[in-house]
């Protein structure tokens, strides 16, 4: 298993290019099962979550090809020759559920597994079920699998989400499109993802209104067709990077950064003493004076501070100046990164959803173990301040969501390898 290597080097600086967005691109995907002509996505993330749905997608019958490198994606499902996402596949991406609602409209049947993905909490699909169930469709669990079927199509209805969540979200527009009549989704997630999900849906002929906004309105058509579409920014890689000039002191330029997919974190990090301009290329980000600010930091859903940026926003508050407190809404058991940044010198009582971090001088590097996706970037933050070496094992979990991590980080300074074996 391969691990990563750091040794404490100073500030950062430079510039980093932010990828196409991992979690648009998985909603993205599964769009292409609405149509017989092919969707081309542009600007994609090269990430192994984007190679496990395109190793799902081809076992339903997609034909997926690479262009540019990897950075396009043209996925054709002139037919559908399988209605049934495996085990195999969908326990190592939760994501994967993402194909049920759109094989369920395109084809009136779907048989996916119950999806696994980072051992953050329970995650259950429960919202997901009961949404399409709105749409007319018969559910059935067995053996480990969803069996949904809509033998004569799905209807449009409404539906209200008891609380956000953004994969149950993305489901519902992806299988209202094909339904017959209208569907009103209440209390809708509002994430960026969610918006260039119904830009791309618009393209290929869905009539969809209000996303971005909790109520959700999709007028079902008959027919999708294909279409080109660019995916936006990585706002969580976008986020993780600003980071890296934050925690080491520098001063790094992210290419294609937008403040506006990110503005609560621009604002905590400005709380906490980080300088943040737009550029001509994105935004820069640096810290030249003092030590952080200490900080207090509540998960919310979008336009909250997002889960997926708190072990990272943890890491920086390490070394900060007081004591913060962090506050985790969206998933249980999302600290365990805690423990790792204790080996390293940090000071943090955790107990239930918060974290109470009391800033040390510095972070010691130290042999720590990742232990889901967010978790891993905020050990190498951590591993990028600190005195001494750090290495950091189990990193298979980095490479499902950060692009060239070591290339895009020593490109501004940082001395990163990685160990493979
Ligand atoms: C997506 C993101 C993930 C991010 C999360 C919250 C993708 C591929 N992943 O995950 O990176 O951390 O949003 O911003 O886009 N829940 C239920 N029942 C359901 C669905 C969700 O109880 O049917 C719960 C979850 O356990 C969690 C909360 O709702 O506690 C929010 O989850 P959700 O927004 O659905 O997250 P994901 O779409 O899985």
């Amino acid at each position: 298993m391969d691990s990563i290597r750091i040794r404490g080097n100073g500030p950062l600086k430079g510039s980093v290019p932010i990828a196409g967005a991992k979690n648009a691109c998985l909603a993205l995907m599964p769009a292409s099962l609405l149509a017989e002509e092919p969707l081309v996505l542009d600007n994609a993330p090269r990430l192994s979550d984007i190679a496990t749905m395109a190793v799902l997608l081809e076992s339903l019958g997609v034909d997926v090809a690479l262009a540019d490198s990897g950075l396009t994606l043209s996925l054709h499902a002139a037919d559908i020759v399988s209605q049934k996402a495996h085990y195999d596949i969908v326990r190592k991406m939760r994501a994967s559920v993402l194909v049920l609602g759109p094989l369920l409209a395109r084809t009136g049947s779907a048989t996916v597994s119950l999806p696994g993905g980072c051992a953050i909490g329970a995650r259950p699909v429960d919202l997901h079920l009961k949404g399409l169930e709105a749409l007319g469709a018969t559910l059935e669990l067995k053996n480990g699998y969803i069996h949904a079927t809509a033998a004569r199509g799905l209807t449009g209805a409404p539906f209200t989400f008891p609380f956000v969540s953004v994969g149950a979200t993305e489901n519902m527009l992806l299988a209202a499109t094909l339904a017959r009549g209208t569907t009103v989704l209440r209390n809708a997630a509002l994430e960026p993802e969610i918006v260039d999900l119904a830009t791309c849906l618009r393209k290929m002929g869905a009539n969809i209104s209000g996303d971005g906004t909790p109520e959700i309105v999709v007028e079902g058509v008959e027919r999708m067709h294909g279409t080109r579409h660019r995916i936006v920014a990585d706002r969580i890689e976008m986020g993780t990077y600003m980071l890296a000039p934050a925690i080491t002191g520098g001063d790094v330029e992210l290419l294609g950064g937008r403040r506006d997919l990110l503005e609560s974190v621009c604002l905590t990090l400005e709380n906490a003493g980080v300088e943040i301009e737009d550029t001509a290329r994105g935004l820069r980000v640096s810290r030249t004076n003092g030590r952080i600010r200490a900080v207090n930091v509540v998960t919310e859903p979008y336009p909250g501070f997002p889960t997926d940026l708190q072990a990272q926003m943890m890491a920086l508050l390490t070394t900060a100046d007081d004591t913060s407190v962090l506050t985790e809404t969206i998933f249980e058991n999302r600290f365990m990164h805690a423990q790792e940044l204790r080996r390293m010198g940090a000071r943090i009582d955790v107990r239930g959803g918060t974290a109470t971090v009391t800033g040390v001088p510095y972070l010691k590097g130290a042999p720590v173990m990742a232990t889901d996706l967010r978790a891993s970037v905020s050990l190498i933050l951590a591993g990028l301040a600190a005195k001494g070496e750090t290495i950091i094992s189990r990193v298979y979990h980095l490479d499902r969501g950060y692009e060239r991590v070591e290339e895009k980080l020593s490109a501004c300074g940082a001395i990163i390898d990685r160990m493979t074996g």
